[in-house]
């Protein structure tokens, strides 16, 4: 009934050899000696057994959309890409906007789910951004958010109601920053400039300012923006942020051919601010990496430009894309980049004290990384039913091969078996 991982490396002083003996859900012993009493045993052989990645802004798409996604199909990509938690964004149909909805979601996600999956609840009715949702009855049916994402709320008087039923019911709002007048029409930069989000993030910080309530801003995308964040975070609001994974990897400067697979919201942004926003994660100001993992189906990506729908399909290539393009780059630590995919998000979601040392105790919720394995992203091989990334034929450094959720095997990779 017990696992032992043999000869893993973990973030100690001491990094390497380290057995670890996993049982009834959590690390029960760890050590540098033999160790018995596991049935399964499996060779780590020297990878990177970390606490497990945690995904803030994850779009699933059951219900309603399930040629893009299900729980299934998007769970399993959360487990091959290292996340042992994810959090359900609501732009689903129906929209989940009352307690009702909330639940039936939830009993979908227990009977579907391959790993645990918090609900980001409607911040307004429908998402309509006209009438502020239920906060209190939501987070008593389940929710531990509240969002609009796929669209900002544009009236103040509505996001100020929405931040002080947050406030009141102590969840956080999770905010897709945009100004709907200077996004309208808009797909890449040259159309859908960064003052969308940065207009929208200076009026949204307003009625923080007023409500005191917890403000999380998803995929932030500009230099201002992270200059806005800093100043909200040294006036004492309660602001937190996340980057996506291809904002800090990609600029309108390296794509060469434009097309369906780089349309995503917020757009790619210049150089200038793509390094603003490695700055700013280094810098702290940017809490987490978050992947707004966004499948469509392959025919919605073959549209026309201007129909094709928005996103980049993600969450099992995250730690991939990060470890190859920024650690590998030396342009930021293999540490700082965990801790925004482990640490930083664990507290957000409301644990005290995350850590990256796993110890005797520590709940075994792990990811075992494999920093020398090189693997091509391949549509074939991407278990999301969303195989839109712009990755697709590129070779890769640094996988996740296993993933353990309360002890169980959720996802192990083929190279382990
Ligand atoms: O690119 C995006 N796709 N951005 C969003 O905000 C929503 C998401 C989606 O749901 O496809
Ligand atoms: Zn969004």
């Amino acid at each position: 009934m017990g696992i032992i991982l043999q000869n893993v490396s973990l973030l100690r002083t001491d990094p390497y050899p380290w057995n670890v003996l996993i049982e009834k859900g959590v690390i029960r012993a760890v050590s540098q000696e033999p160790l018995a009493g596991g049935e399964a045993v499996v060779d780590g052989a020297g990878r990177l057994l970390v606490p497990g990645f945690v995904d803030l802004h994850t779009h699933l798409r059951e219900p309603g959309f399930e040629d893009k996604e299900t729980i299934a199909s998007g769970t399993l990509a959360a487990a091959k890409g290292g996340y042992i938690k994810i959090c359900a964004m609501p732009n689903t149909d129906p929209v989940p906007d009352s307690p009702k909805r909330v639940k039936e979601i939830l009993k979908l996600l227990q009977d579907r789910a391959s790993i645990p999956v918090e609900v980001v609840a409607a911040a307004t009715v429908s998402r309509a951004g006209r009438v502020a949702s239920p906060a209190g009855a939501l987070r008593a049916a389940g929710a531990i958010a509240l969002s609009d994402d796929g669209s900002g709320i544009q009236d103040l008087t509505v996001l100020t109601e929405v931040l002080k039923q947050c406030k009141g019911a102590s969840l956080p709002y999770f905010s897709h920053c945009e100004d709907r007048e200077l996004a309208a029409g808009g797909i890449f930069q040259d159309t859908f400039p960064g003052e969308a989000e940065v207009k929208a993030l200076k009026r949204e910080l307003e009625a923080v300012r007023k409500t005191g309530a917890r403000y999380h801003l998803c995929h932030i995308s500009t230099a201002e923006s992270v200059e806005l964040v800093a100043a909200a975070k040294a006036e004492g609001l309660k602001v937190t942020a996340e980057v996506t994974p291809h904002h800090l990897l990609l600029s309108t400067e390296m794509v060469s051919e434009w097309g369906p697979l780089y349309k995503v919201n917020p757009p790619l942004r210049p150089e200038a601010d793509r390094i603003a926003l490695i700055q700013g994660l280094k810098e702290g100001i940017i809490d987490c990496i978050a992947t707004d993992h966004a499948p469509h189906t392959a025919a919605e990506k073959a549209l026309p430009i201007e129909e094709a729908p928005f996103g980049i399909s993600g969450i099992e290539l995250s730690f991939p894309m990060l470890y190859s393009g920024l650690v590998l780059t030396g342009e930021i630590s293999l540490r700082r980049v965990l801790d925004a995919l482990i640490t930083k998000p664990r507290k957000i979601l409301g644990n005290p004290q995350p850590r990256l040392e796993l110890a005797e105790g520590d709940p075994a919720d792990l990811t075992l990384l494999d920093l020398a394995l090189i693997q091509e992203v391949r549509a074939e091989t991407m278990v999301s039913r969303g195989k839109n990334t712009p990755f697709l034929g590129q070779k890769l450094q640094g996988w996740p091969v296993l993933t353990l959720v309360s002890g169980r095997i959720v996802w192990q990779a083929e190279v382990l078996s």
